[in-house]
């Protein structure tokens, strides 16, 4: 759990890189409706939780900066017995204020009254461009007055790029569960029928160990199934021979874990998934080994590329000069996709990859960044030889970039051949 002060600091370093004269808005999420009147699970928004760890709905926090002072309001909703007994408890007012450390806590429903009146004489309006609701088109109305509105998400973004010591452990903690689910897999593949029983057998061991939901819908892919980026269907039949790639990862306290292993159903690689998986792997492990402070992503991109390209002339899959099919992109038609991504709150975390002079920015010590190669083959793919059609692959690690280097936080879930099949 990250703690008050924690986020308290935050707050502080936000409101450092405001503009005097400003009021900035985050405001909770809003639940979503799946059909008629039933609700998906609410989640909240993850640049507000990230300022103040809030849970609940109907919620704002409001960063008042004067030229000499600036004061931090969070608005929580009315305790309400009769919808709290349809929706489950609030906080209240009160209690509120015993756990976040803000100058005052209001009620939403004084919200419109308040920002009227702090804006009488405010010059800018910081607000999350991404959020499009009737609370943002009301906050548009109010200040037509003002010098100009900012997005609030690029300096949050900025600010959760490097995460704090509590944040890597609860994504430690969402891996330790991660790995538990995916080694189930490994040990279940073969007595299940169906790719949705494995998915049920993983988002099981995520409930069981405490991870209230996935981080991201499961991808579980047998055979030709993997070819498809984002696939998310798991409803086909798990097949002998062929190889299921199992994208999930839980989401604990908020803090997301994104792994893919491809592993047999059978338990046993055939040849051609032998040959095409090690290839990946060892790729993915002399790509995780360059990461360090300093080093641009797209470093790690162009050099996953390379020998990508290289390996895939090794099997026979492309043919000609690697630096040739490089520079027309022959590649990309079996690794579409990037290296890896940002990841913490969000799995993809809604981080900068570069800077306010569209400079990329290095990485540094805190990043926490997927490595994720893959080789996808359609089963119709005439131009391959035959054994390798219907297989796709991706290997996916989540990497803390260290002082001096990295940590490898998923570290234990099996990768190498002989401890997937030992599984
Ligand atoms: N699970 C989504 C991704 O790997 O980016
Ligand atoms: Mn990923
Ligand atoms: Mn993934």
């Amino acid at each position: 759990m990250i703690k008050e002060e924690e986020y308290k600091k935050r707050r502080g370093a936000l409101a450092k890189k405001l503009k005097k004269d400003s009021i900035t808005v985050l405001f909770s999420a809003k639940s979503k409706q799946r059909s008629n009147d039933t609700e998906y699970p609410y989640r909240q928004n993850s640049n507000f939780y990230y300022m103040c760890g809030f849970k609940e709905d109907n919620a704002a926090l409001v960063i008042v900066k004067k030229k000499k002072q600036t004061k931090t309001y969070l608005f929580v909703q009315k305790k309400d017995e009769l919808l709290e007994l349809w929706t489950g408890k609030r906080l209240g007012k009160k209690e509120a204020k015993e756990v976040f450390d803000v100058d005052t806590i209001f009620t939403t429903d004084t919200f419109e009254k308040k920002i009227v009146q702090w804006l009488k004489d405010k010059k800018y309006l910081y607000f999350d461009f991404s959020m499009q609701d009737e609370r943002i088109d009301m906050l548009r109305k109010l200040s037509t007055h003002l010098s100009g509105h900012k997005n609030i998400a690029h300096k949050i973004g900025a600010l959760r790029l490097y995460k704090s010591d509590g944040e890597i452990a609860l994504i430690k903690k969402a891996l330790s569960i991660t790995k538990e689910a995916h080694h189930l897999a490994m040990k279940k593949a073969k007595s299940l029928s169906d790719e949705c029983e494995l998915q049920a057998e993983i988002e099981y061991v995520f409930k069981k160990r405490g991870a209230y939901s996935d981080a991201y819908t499961s991808i579980v892919a047998c055979g030709n199934n993997a070819n498809t980026l984002h696939y998310i269907k798991n409803d086909d039949k798990l097949q002998n021979n062929k190889l299921i790639l199992i994208d999930a990862g839980c989401e604990y306290d908020y803090y997301a874990s994104d792994i893919t292993r491809s592993i047999p159903v059978s338990g046993k690689f055939i040849k051609a998934q032998k040959e095409l998986y090690s290839m990946i792997l060892s790729v993915e492990k002399e790509i995780i080994s360059m990461v360090k402070p300093g080093l641009m992503r797209t470093a790690l991109q162009s050099k996953s590329e390379e020998l990508l390209c290289k390996g895939l002339v090794a099997l026979g899959i492309l043919n000609g000069d690697v630096k040739k099919l490089i520079k027309k992109k022959k590649h990309k038609k079996y690794y579409p996709h990037g290296i890896g991504h940002w990841m913490g709150i969000d799995v993809h975390d809604e981080c900068p990859y570069k800077d306010k002079k569209a400079n990329e920015i290095p990485l540094g010590e805190g990043m926490v960044m997927t490595i994720e190669p893959g080789i996808y083959i359609g089963e119709n793919d005439m131009s391959v030889p035959k054994r390798f059609r219907g297989i796709g692959i991706r290997i996916e690690d989540d990497i803390l970039v260290t002082k001096d280097g990295y940590e490898n936080l998923s570290q234990g879930v099996f990768k190498e051949i002989k401890d997937i099949e030992s599984l």
